[in-house]
């Protein structure tokens, strides 16, 4: 797209972000590329542990196969992300939340990255990393807080096993978070779509609601997607040079 068409792209979504009503940003793996966060299905590979492909080890039957290992693969993932800091992708969400009455930010990533750059109340559809959950009596808490030596880590309200407070193959959304993105996901004047595959259901699904509710929808990834057809806008580049160049 020649540069003068991209750069009237760019102030034209300006001006409607800063006339928006209500803004919904759906996110995936790509947001955090530039964090160092590495993204599940970049360059076409899909990401592998120990000859396991992701889908496998990240799945809810191998938490009542092998739990141990299940926390090896995160523990590894935690490792990787303990390196990882916020980049201005993340920076420019948490600013708009400020300057926008009506804000939701919705993410696919377990990172944590967004919360760190600022933002209050992320939806955070398939969980986090940095969190364990029973699986008796369903209680959270912060993995940061538990012995590293302990694994599976035990439970302080009851004694019980705990796993990843993340969604895992095979696995619903937890349904509370899923009602709110999908309500507000409806109600958006504008829908970004930021660094997603756009494959993964229901995420997938949340754009493509927003959409057939009247919104204006934006991509922003330096690929083509299945949902980059039905965006009213697309803009190919990285989140963290792109986002900024949009802040209002
Ligand atoms: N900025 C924006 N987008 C980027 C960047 C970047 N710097 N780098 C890569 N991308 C894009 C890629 O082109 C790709 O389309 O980010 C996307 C990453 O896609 P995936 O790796 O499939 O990640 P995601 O869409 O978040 O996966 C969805 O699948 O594996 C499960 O639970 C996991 O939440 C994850 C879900």
């Amino acid at each position: 797209m020649p540069e003068k068409d991209e750069s009237a792209n760019v102030s034209g979504l300006r001006e409607r972000l800063r006339a928006a009503r209500s803004v919904f940003v759906l996110t995936g793996a790509g947001v955090s590329a530039e964090s160092g966060v590495p993204t599940f299905r970049g360059g076409g590979q899909t990401a592998v542990w120990k000859g396991m492909p992701f889908e496998v080890i990240s799945s809810a039957e191998m938490v009542g196969r092998d739990l141990a290992l299940v926390w090896e693969w995160f523990d590894y993932r935690r490792g990787v992300l303990r390196t990882c800091r916020p980049n201005p992708a993340h920076e420019s969400l948490a600013r708009w939340q400020t300057r926008l009455p009506q804000f939701t930010l919705a993410t696919q990533n377990v990172d944590g990255l967004h919360a760190e750059a600022g933002s209050r109340g992320v939806l955070e559809l398939h969980g986090n990393a940095w969190r364990a959950r029973c699986l008796d009596c369903g209680n959270r808490e912060d993995v940061r807080e538990k012995d590293a030596g302990v694994r599976p880590p035990v439970c302080r309200a009851c004694g019980g096993l705990m796993r990843p407070d993340v969604v895992l193959f095979g696995e619903m959304l937890p349904e509370d978070v899923w009602v709110e993105a999908a309500e507000r996901a409806a109600a958006a004047d504008v829908c970004l779509v930021v660094g997603t595959s756009a494959i993964v259901h229901p995420a997938a699904g949340l754009p493509v609601a927003a959409k057939r509710a009247g919104a204006f929808l934006v991509e922003v990834n330096p690929e083509a997607t299945p949902l980059s057809d039905f965006c009213d806008l697309t803009l190919r580049g990285a989140a963290g040079e792109v986002l900024p160049r949009l802040d209002f």
